[in-house]
């Protein structure tokens, strides 16, 4: 008789640690465990990073990935009916976006408060900076000596007739080019972002459709500069050491170097919102080094240490995010690429 009890007691455990718990309500907390759907412009090994945060909570993680502009219009496209819980992006602006649209829920939680700087976070709490990401300039050190970069203004710089055939940048359609220059414009205006983006063109910038194809043509000798995110680097390094590539901080006597984050907010019509606040506490705070140091990212919360391979780089100063200016800018930001012809 004891037999077939163990047997399903055994089998609820089994289903529980395959993390579908429903039908074993006698494990049940309160609401937890609860399975949580991300829609993730973030494409990095998430699953593995939060594999702890499931161990820890027995809550399931879901993600359905694609673009931030894409996922943002699916999102409001399903309206109430969205099974998303969380929206992930790789960019500021689209976040504030996706607040300004009335799709995030805000969220009143001290530990992201504490976590995350000001400025890597909505006033609101409809969002939140998780990691951060550095856009800056590598070179491949056999044809570039460090000292031609201008220190001051290092993307400016980039415009001076000596840098004629040697750069290489990221396409004009992605958000990482769109808010760069969105910075450009919000730092010193049109006028000025697009005397930079025409001095790119008129230099011969070869524009590629993504950052490891910047990173690779550098250590050919195809180009001599790029603008890359640092990560990108950082996983090029990790599995080949003597990639023939240097980052350099940009900016460093001026207004610094230009950096995003990547972030989550709740989905207004969410069905889990405790889960999802545990889940961005746990990103933010227990989980910080696990979430960031799986993409070389930088931690947001100035308590956590940036992994070996990025600390080795040493400290930089960044332009404080204005996420705002990344969102309401991206359509100026966008004409200036193409009045400047960057394609
Ligand atoms: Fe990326």
């Amino acid at each position: 008789m004891r037999r077939p009890v163990r047997t399903a007691a055994l089998l609820c455990v089994a289903v529980t640690l395959a993390l579908v718990v429903s039908g074993c309500g006698f494990l049940g907390i309160g609401d937890e465990p609860a399975d949580l759907q991300v829609y993730s412009a973030r494409h990095y090994d998430l699953e593995e990073a939060f594999a702890d945060f499931t161990d820890e909570t027995g809550i399931t993680v879901e993600f359905l990935y694609g673009e931030d502009a894409g996922l943002l219009e699916r999102l409001k496209s399903e309206g109430e009916q969205t099974p998303a819980d969380l929206f992930m992006t790789v960019d500021a602006g689209y976040l504030w976006n996706a607040a300004r649209q009335d799709e995030l829920a805000a969220v009143d939680s001290p530990v992201l408060d504490e976590a995350v700087p000001a400025d890597l976070r909505d006033p609101q709490g409809r969002w939140y900076g998780l990691a951060l990401r550095a856009r800056t300039v590598v070179y491949n050190p056999d044809a570039v000596d460090p000292a031609e970069f201008d220190p001051q203004d290092t993307y400016a710089g980039l415009t001076d007739p000596k840098w004629q055939g040697r750069l290489c940048m990221r396409d004009e359609t992605a958000s990482y080019t769109q808010s760069l220059v969105a910075s450009l414009i919000d730092l010193r205006g049109r006028e000025y972002a697009s005397r930079v983006v025409q001095g790119w063109v008129d230099n011969g910038v070869e524009v590629m459709s993504n950052d490891i194809l910047l990173l690779e043509a550098v250590d050919a000798g195809e180009c001599d500069v790029a603008i890359t995110n640092h990560y990108y680097l950082a996983r090029e390094l990790e599995a080949d050491p003597d990639l023939n590539v240097e980052p350099y901080w940009a900016s460093q006597e001026g207004a610094g170097t230009h950096v995003n984050i990547s972030g989550a907010g709740i989905v207004k019509s969410s069905d889990s919102p405790k889960q999802a606040r545990r889940l961005m506490e746990w990103l933010a705070a227990d989980g910080q080094s696990d979430f960031v140091d799986a993409n070389h990212e930088y931690p947001v919360n100035p308590d956590v240490e940036p992994e070996p391979l990025i600390a080795e780089w040493g400290e930089f100063d960044r332009m404080p995010v204005n996420a705002e200016a990344y969102g309401d800018l991206n359509a100026q930001a966008v004409d200036v690429l193409a009045e400047a012809g960057y394609r």
